[in-house]
């Protein structure tokens, strides 16, 4: 390239696998690249054998890679910078302070927010979106050969412009509920500029995801509720709490546009035991906790099961899982997916291919796919069989007004993804 062209040159600091180089041998490449190089950006792991290392999962720190770098720029003189899992500013400062790198990269969290510097440099962190590490935006090229971000719907679709227009007409709308799908809604039509009053039914924003405010590795989830408030607040959304939105309701405030957010519930079967006081459904784990004991065992093995059983794992307790299908969370991403099982291999005893019969004080009474009975024993029971739509007040709620849209689980029980997708185009939608 000639003198003058800077040349930044990516390596792993450690391969991190049995066989692959380690950061010994990272620092000799690293003193080896130094001549002819201008800054060293340290990486990790492979992606064939340590995708988790390259990209961190929500289960491991934030910046973990960075004890990497810091060793490389003991050998050279040349900028180095760190990347992985990297998205609070704080952090970031607190690694260029202390010298463990000077320069701080980021990838998902800028996928989440391409606003983060912005937000840093006018004092606005509070406004960032974080990342959630939920490696929807390197699954979805497989799944459907879109690249999405479950927390910023325009990612992937750039070419069609960024900013949000507004509405040739002002309309007064209404959003029932206010887990991630209703609150990117309202937030998206008042950004359109209309008059936007979104409805809880309970005491605060969030829908299930308030549920993640007590699993250490989800808290990001939580915390993306309470910023999608902020910001449709602050984008001029009158929230009201402990407003249930009936057909009623609705009519009174007379909305041009009503948006049903109204998400679903968990399914309890009539398992004989399953509403004893033994008993937790995993979305009030939060609320519950301490009535779980050391001995759990996990009903159901979706991703909402499973992650739960690993939490109560890393806590500490005996921790069984019982699903009757033959595979675990089959809902989980393909990327996320393989990290998880990894993790439940590390915390926890599951018996898949038992279907549960009968909740005793001593455990779960299962029967395998002989026939054969099973006890799996365990003080507490998790529930989580997973969820059903709203349907009844989606009916109810369906032409309350000149438009309405369904969104979220309140339509098809799904993903975070899907609820603030749809949420961003119901409000894009109103005319
Ligand atoms: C335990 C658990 C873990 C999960 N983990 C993940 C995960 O890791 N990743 C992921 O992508 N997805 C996950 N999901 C799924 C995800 O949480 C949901 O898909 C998402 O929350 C759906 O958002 P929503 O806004 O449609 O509905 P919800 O989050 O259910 O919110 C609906 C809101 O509407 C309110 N409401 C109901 N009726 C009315 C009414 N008439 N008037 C006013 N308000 C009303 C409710 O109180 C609630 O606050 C998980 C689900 C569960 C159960
Ligand atoms: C959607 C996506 C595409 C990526 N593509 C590449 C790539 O082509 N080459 C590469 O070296 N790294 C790629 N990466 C890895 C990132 O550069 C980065 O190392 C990794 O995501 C960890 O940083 P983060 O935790 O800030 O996301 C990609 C990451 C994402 C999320
Ligand atoms: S899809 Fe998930 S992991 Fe990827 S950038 Fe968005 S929040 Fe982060």
């Amino acid at each position: 390239m000639g003198p003058g062209f800077p040349i930044e040159f990516r390596i792993s600091g450690s391969e991190l696998f049995e066989g692959g180089y380690d950061l010994e041998e990272g620092c000799r490449i690293a003193e080896q690249l130094e001549p002819y190089i201008d800054l060293l950006h340290v990486s990790a792991g492979t992606y064939q054998r340590g995708f988790g290392n390259t990209h961190p999962s929500m289960f491991r720190p934030h910046g973990c890679n960075v004890y990497l770098a810091a060793e490389i720029k003991k050998h050279v003189k040349i900028p180095v910078a760190t990347l992985g899992g990297l998205n609070d500013p704080a952090q970031m400062e607190e690694i260029l302070a202390s010298g463990q790198a000077d320069i701080v990269y980021m990838a998902r969290a800028l996928l989440a927010d391409p606003y983060l510097p912005r937000k840093v440099a006018e004092n606005r962190d509070e406004e960032i979106v974080h990342c959630l590490r939920c490696f929807t935006c390197m699954a979805e090229r497989a799944a459907t050969s879109t690249r999405r971000c479950a927390v910023n719907p325009q990612i992937g679709r750039e070419i069609e412009g960024v900013e949000i227009q507004p509405a040739p007409v002002k309309k007064k709308v209404l959003v029932a509920g206010g887990g991630p799908g209703g609150l990117y809604a309202a937030y998206t039509a008042a950004r359109r500029g209309h008059s936007v009053v979104l409805c809880e039914k309970s005491d605060a924003v969030g829908g299930i995801l308030k549920s993640e405010q007590a699993i250490p590795f989800k808290k990001e989830m939580y915390d993306l509720a309470q910023t999608y408030k902020l910001l449709a607040e602050r984008a001029g959304v009158e929230i009201r709490l402990n407003t249930e939105v009936t057909r009623e309701y609705a009519e009174k405030e007379g909305a041009d546009a009503l948006i049903i957010a109204v998400g679903s519930t968990p399914l309890v079967p009539p398992i004989p035991g399953l509403k004893g006081d033994n008993v937790v459904i995993v979305n009030d784990y939060y609320r519950e906790k301490d009535k779980v004991s050391d001995s759990v065992v996990v009903l159901g093995g979706g991703l909402a099961g499973c992650e739960c059983a690993i939490h109560l794992g890393m806590e500490g307790k005996k921790v069984r899982l019982v699903e009757m299908q033959d595979q675990l969370a089959p809902d989980a991403n393909v990327r996320h997916r393989p990290l998880l099982l990894a993790e439940i291999d590390k915390y926890v005893t599951v018996h898949t291919g038992y279907t549960g019969k009968q909740v005793t004080p001593e455990g779960i009474l299962c029967v395998d796919k002989d026939g054969q009975e099973h006890l799996v024993p365990g003080a507490t029971v998790i529930c989580a069989l997973g969820q059903r739509s709203r349907t009844d007040v989606v009916e109810e709620l369906r032409d309350a007004a000149p438009y309405t849209a369904v969104i979220g689980d309140a339509s098809r029980v799904s993903t975070i993804t899907n609820a603030v997708y749809w949420g961003y185009h119901a409000a894009l939608d109103i005319e």
